[in-house]
């Protein structure tokens, strides 16, 4: 039987991924919206497009959570873009009453499935997620890391001349300004970063992925990034779902990790069949120690907004 992947929400990033997964042809995927019609008519596009590139998987559209019965995983992309006079605690409010009330339907249909959170502002919502459905914290991931670090690995390809293939790096912390691009331990082809361009310029490269996902908001002027976000999720689906054991930063609830406690911060993690089989405790300098503390500070700042 193939595994079953469901999508909440079905905008920008519900359905790039819901094409993405259905191309691999290794689940069947459902996506579901409050819009009626609209994920039918997404999905049934998708489907139409399997005999052409040669996929089996079944796509389905819903207004109803009763068709994402017994998923594997579910990717909750639902949420409110910011609009214009909102404040980013209104913004808050809006998505953690959306993803409480989205997790609260894909638990009741879904109780062994694992989550993985794509709703911004990410960690916060991530938070909101392990606490409505009481998984333990293996079983609710966010996504963030994988894209941040998708990122970082653009530029420092670019920079060097070298294939994306052969860039290997990390960024840790919170998706957002305060996020931790470990620049000391990136490398091309196993040579240090250091070693291939200026520390000046490293630091600016550094400042970009920072600034990454508003690069984009900005050049799109309505809606935020999708593609790199949606590919993104695919690789942890990948490692859930073939049990891969990929190391990738994914936003996890620590527990004694890193010195934090019940935050959602992210760090390396082992993802395969059971979601997180390990977290990667890395040693850190004091400069790098200090800013994944300010950035695990920034989301704690959210935590309390939402009264959690
Ligand atoms: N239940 C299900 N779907 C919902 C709900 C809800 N309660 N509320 C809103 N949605 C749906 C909307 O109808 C819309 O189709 O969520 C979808 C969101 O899609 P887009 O607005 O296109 O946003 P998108 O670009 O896909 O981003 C989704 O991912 O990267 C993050 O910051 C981004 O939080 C945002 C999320």
């Amino acid at each position: 039987m193939r595994s079953k992947v469901s999508v909440i929400g079905a905008g920008f990033v519900g359905s790039t991924l819901a094409q993405r997964l259905a191309e691999r042809d290794y689940a069947d995927v459902v996506m579901f919206d409050i819009v009626p019609d609209m994920p039918q008519g997404k999905a049934l596009d998708i489907l139409e497009a399997g005999p052409v590139l040669g996929y089996d998987s079944l796509v389905i559209g819903t207004n109803d959570y009763a068709d994402t019965a017994n998923s594997d995983i579910v990717v909750i992309t639902s949420g409110f873009p910011r609009k214009p006079g909102m404040s980013r605690d209104d913004l808050v409010k809006k998505n953690q009453e959306i993803v409480a009330q989205v997790t609260e339907q894909v638990v009741k249909h879904s109780p062994n499935c694992i989550i993985i959170v794509v709703t911004n502002p990410l960690d916060a919502m991530a938070q909101v997620a392990l606490k409505v459905s009481g998984f333990p914290r293996e079983r609710v991931i966010g996504m963030a890391g994988v894209l941040d670090t998708a990122r970082f690995r653009t530029f420092i390809a670019q920079e060097v001349g070298a294939s994306v293939r052969d860039v290997q790096a990390y960024v840790l912390g919170g998706h957002g300004d305060t996020m931790v691009p470990l620049a000391r331990m990136c490398t091309v082809a196993g040579i240090p970063i250091s070693q291939l361009m200026p520390a000046d310029r490293i630091e600016q490269i550094v400042q970009r992925t920072r600034d990454g996902g508003a690069e984009i908001v900005k050049l799109l002027k309505t809606g935020s990034a999708y593609f790199a976000p949606s590919a993104s999720v695919l690789q942890m689906v990948d490692s859930i779902l073939l049990d891969k054991k990929m190391i990738m930063p994914c936003a996890v609830s620590l527990q004694g990790e890193y010195g934090f406690n019940d935050i959602f911060v992210g760090v390396p993690a082992q993802l395969g069949a059971k979601g997180i089989e390990k977290v990667i405790e890395i040693e850190l300098t004091p400069e790098e120690r200090n800013a994944l503390e300010k950035s695990a500070d920034a989301v704690k700042e959210l935590i309390q907004v939402m009264g959690l």
